[in-house]
């Protein structure tokens, strides 16, 4: 048996007529900037999630990076977030000029832990960036009770968690800004890059659209200085198809992630995901923790299994963040799960057959 991990194929080949039918017709009409495809997913979207607006743009980073750009975030501020998540959550707050200021995890969830967010506040602190990892949303009333007292800023990096909900809401709709991704391996993706910004206030919803192409606010008259950041309407096509069918693509990801769970509860050296009650994940990942994670990854792939490590250092120990000062030990739960975690191949498709024989060979 050969598993595959994200398995992109067989979700192209369910919605293949669908899909191809409509990238066709946006290289029929060559509407390929803004065409009435990014009109129309922008209008689902914002019925998805509820979130009074929402910005479709060119990648999960790029969400980031309008999201920072439009709450005026620059040199001299700095921004709190987690050391345990992909690099481009800290690397705009260093490309907007400012300084990444690193908050220690739960040891349950992997997500920042609100408990220690107050001890790393300063005067230049400006925003929060909670990350919904693996597609848990954050401990958002605790980190919005914060931000308020301090007049801060928070913009979720909900990269791994579109369609995910903290207390019956969606992920998409709390903090200030909100950002996704739709990288073809996210729970929700398109066939390139592409990202989205949500917000429910209106002022900041004019300036991101603005920002999205180049500041503008009438052609060629640039009100900021701003970035091209347009989703493609060949991407924006690919996804309103997706869409329609994303609550149940979530709803069997979501089963994958309870048979796994079940099948493996009474395996005694391996931390399982935990998500807390009042909230649902996304599952983009379904991440274990094991003591010898390179053996058990070299074993599994002999069988046939795909695995993956998401992520094997923590921000503060990367090379291009050394000029941070941090050091070894700074930060030893983000430390610790970075070490041991290892995701299992995680798709909707995943068959009982194909789980049983991944937990067989765990
Ligand atoms: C947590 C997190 N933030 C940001 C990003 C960046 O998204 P993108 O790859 O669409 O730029 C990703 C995705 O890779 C991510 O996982």
């Amino acid at each position: 048996m050969k598993i595959d991990f994200a398995n992109l194929q067989y979700q192209h080949d369910l919605y293949k007529k669908e899909i191809e039918d409509a990238i066709l017709k946006v290289a029929r009409n060559c509407n390929f900037i803004m065409g009435e495809e990014v009109v129309d997913l922008e209008d689902a979207l914002q019925k998805f999630t509820d979130a009074k607006y929402a910005i479709s743009c060119s990648s999960g980073t790029d969400a980031l990076l309008l999201a920072m750009m439009a709450l005026g975030i620059e040199a001299g501020d700095e921004v709190i977030t987690t050391p345990f998540t992909f690099i481009a959550t800290a690397e705009t707050i260093a490309l907007v000029g400012a300084t990444p200021v690193f908050v220690d995890i739960d040891e349950k969830t992997y997500n920042i832990d609100p408990i220690k967010i107050e001890a790393a506040l300063t005067s230049k602190t400006k925003a929060i960036i909670p990350v919904s990892l693996y597609g848990q949303p954050c401990d958002m009333d605790e980190i919005m009770t914060i931000a308020k007292k301090h007049n801060i800023k928070v913009i979720i990096d909900g990269a791994q968690s579109f369609g995910s909900t903290y207390k019956g809401k969606s992920d998409s709709n709390l903090g200030d800004i909100s950002c996704t991704s739709f990288f073809p391996a996210k729970p929700l993706g398109c066939y390139g890059d592409g990202g989205a910004v949500f917000t429910n206030d209106e002022e900041l919803s004019n300036k991101i659209k603005s920002l999205r192409i180049h500041g503008q606010t009438k052609r060629y008259y640039h009100k900021y200085i701003g970035m091209g950041g347009r989703l493609d309407t060949i991407q924006a096509a690919v996804l309103n198809i997706k869409l329609k069918y994303y609550k149940k693509d979530l709803a069997l990801r979501q089963e994958v992630a309870s048979k796994y769970t079940n099948l493996l509860s009474s395996k005694e050296d391996v931390v399982l995901p935990f998500i807390k009650e009042d909230r649902t994940s996304a599952f983009a990942q379904y991440s274990l923790r094991v003591k010898n994670r390179d053996e058990m990854q070299e074993k599994l792939q002999n069988l046939g299994i795909p695995t993956a490590v998401h992520y094997p250092l923590p921000l503060h120990l990367q090379e291009c963040f050394s000029y941070l000062g941090y050091k070894n030990e700074d930060f030893p739960i983000s430390e610790a799960v970075a070490n041991e975690i290892m995701s299992l191949p995680m798709n909707p498709y995943l068959s009982d057959e194909e789980i049983e024989h991944i937990v067989k060979s765990l």
